[in-house]
């Protein structure tokens, strides 16, 4: 597969066509998800919770997530590779640089920061030093203690303008991507048609340019045998993860995934 870049991801938008994300932490299933398709392959914090058997991400890091996307880079075929900066590792724009540069020496082609409008310095010094950034909007789940659980964000009108609009100023300060997570279904599709750069969604309903699913969930393995609503076991009727990955692939592709029992309504 020749290497996917941002140039192309930003070429499907514009033809309509679905992109594949997955989360990703080791080389062996980095060659996997890469050979059978997936477009990207994120090295999601969410490794605290998976690998690590923690109850959130803040546990995680800066040097977790360095060995992990290190990993991946070694076994890619030719995904593009987003790594996380995990909790308080961008606190100010010169500890995002820090943290990135040392990311990106590791394998990440991108990186991932979670936040609002306050972060828009921060994405153009990053983006000014050769680091592209995909803002990650709506249930940001290294904020969990502020917002006092997991919950859907931007159900109500007003938060759903404000979301838009710093999704918007994302693009401006020059942001590559914007994540959406947890979100109303017709809100992950306003924010698509608000900017033009790729929006990835995961709880966001179908109409997100893009899709991400956390590579455990998505395989049927769970420590507390309880899956969030928009989570979809692939393994279910497949021999082995190839066959899972590529049915999630085209699940994507074909708009079937995510379907309405997926999806958070207003
Ligand atoms: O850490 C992660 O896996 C993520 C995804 C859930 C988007 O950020
Ligand atoms: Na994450």
């Amino acid at each position: 597969m020749p290497s996917i870049t941002l140039t192309y991801l930003k070429k499907l938008k514009q033809r309509g066509e679905k992109i594949t994300m997955l989360t990703c932490y080791d080389a062996t299933f980095a060659h996997e998800l890469s050979t059978a398709g997936v477009e990207m392959l994120l090295i999601g914090d969410t490794l605290g919770m998976i690998l690590q058997g923690h109850d959130s991400t803040l546990p995680v890091r800066l040097e977790d997530m360095v060995y992990h996307t290190a990993c991946v880079k070694r076994g890619n075929n030719g995904a593009f590779v987003i790594a996380d900066l995990s909790f308080m590792t961008c606190s100010s724009t010169e500890q995002a640089l820090h943290s990135s540069a040392q990311l990106m020496q590791a394998g990440a082609q991108m990186v991932k920061i979670e936040g609002g409008e306050w972060l828009c310095d921060t994405v153009q010094q990053l983006t000014r030093n050769g680091i592209p950034v995909c803002a990650h909007i709506g249930l940001t789940p290294q904020s969990v203690n502020v917002f006092g659980g997991f919950k859907v964000q931007g159900r109500d009108s007003k938060q759903a303008e404000a979301l838009i609009e710093t999704a918007k100023k994302f693009e401006q300060a020059g942001a590559a991507m914007v994540l959406v997570e947890a979100v109303p279904a017709s809100l992950g599709k306003a924010l698509s048609e608000a900017v033009s750069i790729p929006v990835i969604g995961i709880g966001a309903g179908p109409d997100t340019d893009g899709q991400v699913l956390v590579l455990h969930d998505m395989l049927g393995l769970s420590i507390t045998g309880k899956a969030p609503k928009f989570v979809k076991n692939f393994m279910r009727g497949q021999d082995d993860i190839q066959g899972a990955v590529k049915s999630y692939i085209a699940a994507v592709k074909d708009g079937s995934f995510p379907a309405q029992e997926h999806c958070y309504s207003e």
